[in-house]
């Protein structure tokens, strides 16, 4: 082995190290992969406000009547939403009138190669969910099911304050596994957790340079 080869192959082994240390398998097809959004937060955060600006953080209600504690709005092709008719994804925001701003150059990135890294090298989402939590607000246990094809996984950044995450099985009654999410860390799920139950807790109170007293999530679906 030259010197040259040497240094190589410790170039290779440091990045396979941090690649396997910051992976955390969460069972078949599900990984959490710490920090990997972590250099592009920023970036991701200012493109946040950006979406905001247009379609605001909204307080949706749920079919049964009950405002969610989490504030959403979205961006991309089609948006998630939850009124008294049901949850559906569609092309306008109902609080504007208007198509969803278009999903920003930077989401599309970190989303597709974080679905690469995670071993779904074709993801091509065309729905961000965008989730802002202030301390108190959760998520409830839910699968997401409101897209036509669940052979694409979902792909989940967090930004700013850090969240108990609830990483369920395949049926609700199913223990959660407890998992900290921290800011730049990203879950991806797909094929045989597809369908897995998950939930955010109760967010705790925090002043993160980044995001001042929130939490922001990012989740990337294929929904048409
Ligand atoms: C979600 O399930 O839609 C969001 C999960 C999270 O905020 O981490
Ligand atoms: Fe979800």
């Amino acid at each position: 082995m030259t010197q040259n080869d040497a240094a190589l192959f410790a170039v290779g082994a440091a990045q396979w190290l941090s690649a396997s240390s910051s992976r955390t398998s969460l069972g078949r097809d599900a990984v959490q992969l710490k920090g990997f959004a972590t250099a592009a937060a920023p970036e991701l955060t200012a493109a946040i406000k950006s979406v905001a600006a247009v379609s605001p953080f909204r307080h949706m209600v749920t079919p049964g009547g009950w405002p969610m504690s989490v504030e959403m709005t979205n961006c991309g092709d089609v948006g998630w939403l939850t009124d008294a008719t049901g949850y559906r994804y569609d092309s306008l925001d109902p609080d504007t009138g208007g198509r969803w701003p278009a999903m920003p150059e930077s989401f599309l990135r970190v989303a597709t190669a974080a679905a690469a890294a995670a071993g779904f090298p074709s993801f091509a989402p065309d729905a961000c969910l965008i989730n802002r939590y202030a301390p108190g607000a959760r998520l409830s246990l839910h699968q997401d099911k409101d897209e036509r094809d669940f052979s694409h996984p979902i792909v989940s950044v967090s930004l700013g304050l850090p969240a108990v995450f609830l990483w369920g099985g395949s049926k609700r009654a199913d223990k959660p596994r407890i998992v900290a999410l921290h800011s730049g860390d990203v879950v991806v799920w797909g094929a045989a957790s597809r369908l897995n139950f998950h939930g955010v807790k109760a967010l705790s109170d925090g002043n993160h340079p980044l995001t001042g007293t929130f939490r922001l999530n990012l989740t990337f679906r294929h929904a048409l």
